[in-house]
């Protein structure tokens, strides 16, 4: 807070500096953001970049260095905890950086947060950071900042976790709305979704405001004895993207995705309505949020969800120190296995060397044999394998999950693509996995594959708007790429051409097929189709009705279009 406070005269410097040109728009804007400020109780804030107290000139002014903040932040560099709870935090770098320009941004070394070479002498400039944010706090803070954004043009950003890969929780000149610190948590066993008549079905359900992340409601939800459905991240938000493309979770295989068990959406719509969107109130909305995306459709205040009483399982956890030759007979044995194992409930994520599935299905004796083949493969190269039972969720949780983190503060686009049933069936399509492994090691990366594909999930055809190629999907097979620091314009369009290509690599294998866009090329050519298929077009009318004037806008998100590119951090990229 107290940075916050300091910065709030940075942000009137910045505009003193301003071309005399601009004055006029920006005393009519400074007069429209001082009224927005008093309509919500002073809580707009001027919104710099996160690393800012390691630097001494920003954007271009000097500024004082604030040396505790920044060993604060250097020390805490890559703990997603930090980056989650500041309004500026965001977990890819992608998300802060004005990609097409390397000297727009404010970064540390993420190799070593304390190397002097990027911040002495160094210009913090603002990157893609919006340039103010507003904690939310009620749904009429939401009501107001879209009267602003209508009546001011004002670009508005909804910033839940900051996890977002595709850069759609931040965006230079924008308004933040900060979801984080709505944190209400609520059981109930008998749950009805408001408006519909009192004999309709009464679900075992958990409300949670916006900010909920998947720690705080795993751990809810354990004090109730019941599991919730989530993903693989203790920081990852309950209610915002995640759910609202899809959501994966390792016990999806059986569950379903978290589109698929969401009851209910409280809502703040671009029109300026607060609305409850359930299957029996504002249906259409209710559907589009259930798979059409973040940032698109409204503000959610409050989501709910079905939950399971607390389900037993069988882990396993299977590794094996990785050599130049030991990843593709795995992976042989994998995919041959991948029906079989589809079959027992089994999922997890697999990796060159690693395998950590769950099946809520299987005995522990049943789970020795399914896996026999990859555990005697695991012992027989020097490795382990390990079968155990957990009675709930909780336990699993904090033995694995925690532990797992994925590396943030760096900069990593994903690349995947949803792998169905079909190419499993079949000699060829089992080779041309292979040979995607193959090229995978190659260019030195190695395979990820979360286990997460609905496989054993009765899903009512229609019901969600997500990727209609979740319904046949049983793995997400990932590939990616990273760009360092202080990487030059020609490297970061070199590696966006690799995920471009690699992504063409895994299309061929799978036409037809879809990705997951949390965590799909963000380069994607064919989105519409990929992401959304035939519910494209219904998400776009939906899209209108409750957005009528565009207030809402997101990369590759539903209604974009190609020519925001070229006005897009990504712009020279392309
Ligand atoms: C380390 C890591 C692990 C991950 N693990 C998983 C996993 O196990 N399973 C999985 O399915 N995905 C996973 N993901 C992908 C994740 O689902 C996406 O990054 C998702 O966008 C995160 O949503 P968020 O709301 O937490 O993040 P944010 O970046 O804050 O927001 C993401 C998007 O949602 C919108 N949004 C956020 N809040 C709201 C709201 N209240 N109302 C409307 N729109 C909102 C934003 O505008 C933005 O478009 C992971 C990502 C990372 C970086
Ligand atoms: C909003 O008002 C508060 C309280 O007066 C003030 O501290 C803050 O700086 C204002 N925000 C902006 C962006 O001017
Ligand atoms: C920084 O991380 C340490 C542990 O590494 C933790 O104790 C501390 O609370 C963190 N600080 C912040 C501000 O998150
Ligand atoms: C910063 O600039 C000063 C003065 O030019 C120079 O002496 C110093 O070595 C520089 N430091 C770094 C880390 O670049
Ligand atoms: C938790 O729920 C499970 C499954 O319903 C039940 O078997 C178990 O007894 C419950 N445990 C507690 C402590 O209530
Ligand atoms: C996997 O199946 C293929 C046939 O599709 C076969 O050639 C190969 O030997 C099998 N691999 C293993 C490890 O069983
Ligand atoms: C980028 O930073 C690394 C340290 O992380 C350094 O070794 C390298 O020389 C830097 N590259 C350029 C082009 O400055
Ligand atoms: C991508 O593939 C094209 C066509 O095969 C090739 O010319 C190009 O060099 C590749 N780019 C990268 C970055 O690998």
């Amino acid at each position: 807070m107290a940075s916050s406070l300091k910065l709030a005269g940075l942000a009137s410097l910045a505009v003193l500096s301003c071309p005399v040109a601009g004055t006029k728009t920006h005393a009519h804007s400074n007069h429209a953001l001082k009224t927005f400020n008093e309509t919500v109780g002073g809580r707009v804030q001027p919104l710099p970049p996160f690393s800012l107290p390691c630097f001494s000139n920003y954007n271009g002014q000097p500024v004082v260095r604030d040396d505790a903040v920044c060993t604060a932040i250097q020390a805490n560099y890559s703990d997603p905890w930090l980056r989650t709870n500041s309004p500026n935090g965001y977990m890819n770098n992608q998300a802060e950086m004005w990609a097409s320009d390397p000297s727009d941004q404010c970064l540390l070394d993420d190799s070593d947060p304390a190397d002097p070479l990027a911040y002495v002498n160094a210009t913090c400039q603002q990157g893609n950071v919006p340039s103010h944010y507003l904690e939310v706090q009620s749904p009429k803070d939401v009501i107001e900042a879209f009267r602003f954004s209508r009546h001011h043009g004002k670009r508005l950003v909804i910033k839940n976790s900051g996890h977002d890969y595709l850069t759609r929780s931040s965006g230079r000149d924008s308004l933040s709305l900060w979801m984080r610190n709505l944190r209400s948590m609520h059981y109930n066993p008998a749950f009805v979704p408001h408006g519909c008549n009192e004999d309709a079905d009464k679900y075992n359900a958990i409300t949670v405001g916006a900010g909920v992340n998947f720690d705080e409601v795993y751990a809810f939800a354990q004090q109730y004895n019941v599991t919730i459905l989530g993903g693989y991240s203790p920081t990852v938000g309950v209610s915002g993207g995640w759910v609202q493309n899809g959501g994966h979770s390792i016990l999806s295989p059986v569950y379903g995705l978290g589109v698929d068990r969401v009851l209910e959406f409280k809502v703040v719509t671009p029109d300026g309505v607060y609305r409850t969107a359930n299957e029996f109130q504002n249906a259409d909305l209710f559907w589009a949020l259930r798979g059409g995306g973040g940032g698109t459709f409204g503000v959610v205040l409050e989501s709910t969800h079905r939950v399971e009483p607390a389900v037993r399982f069988v882990s396993a956890n299977i590794k094996f120190p990785s050599t130049s030759t030991n990843m593709l007979p795995f992976m042989d044995i994998v995919i041959n296995n991948t029906l079989k194992w589809a079959r027992e409930g089994w999922g997890g994520h697999i990796t060159g060397n690693t395998l950590v599935n769950i099946s809520p299905l299987l005995s522990a004796d049943e789970a020795k044999t399914s896996l026999a083949d990859v555990i005697a493969y695991a012992e027989a190269n020097g490795g382990s394998a390990i079968i155990e039972e957990f009675t709930s969720w909780y336990p699993f949780y904090e033995k694995y999950v925690t532990t797992s983190s994925v590396a943030v503060g760096v900069t990593r686009f994903p690349g995947s693509r949803l792998i169905p049933r079909s190419v499993f069936e079949t000699i060829e399509g089992r080779a041309d996995l292979m040979a995607f492994f193959t090229l995978i090691q190659s260019i030195g990366q190695t395979p990820y594959i979360p286990v997460v594909g609905p496989v054993l999930y009765k899903y009512t055809e229609g019901s969600t708007s997500a990727a209609p190629a979740w319904r046949d999907a049983v793995w997400e097979l990932g590939s990616g790429a990273s760009w360092s620091w202080n990487s030059t314009l020609p490297t970061r369009i070199q590696k966006i051409g690799t995920i471009q290509n690699m992504t063409a690599v895994i299309e061929g294998i799978t036409p037809g097929s879809g990705a997951y866009s949390n965590e799909a090329n963000p380069f994607t050519i064919n989105w519409r189709e990929a992401w959304w298929g035939d519910n494209y077009e219904k998400l776009v009318r939906i899209k209108h009705r409750y957005d009528p004037h565009g207030l809402l806008s997101c990369w590759k998100c539903i209604g974009w279009e190609e020519s925001q590119a070229a006005t897009s951090s990504f712009a020279a990229l392309l």
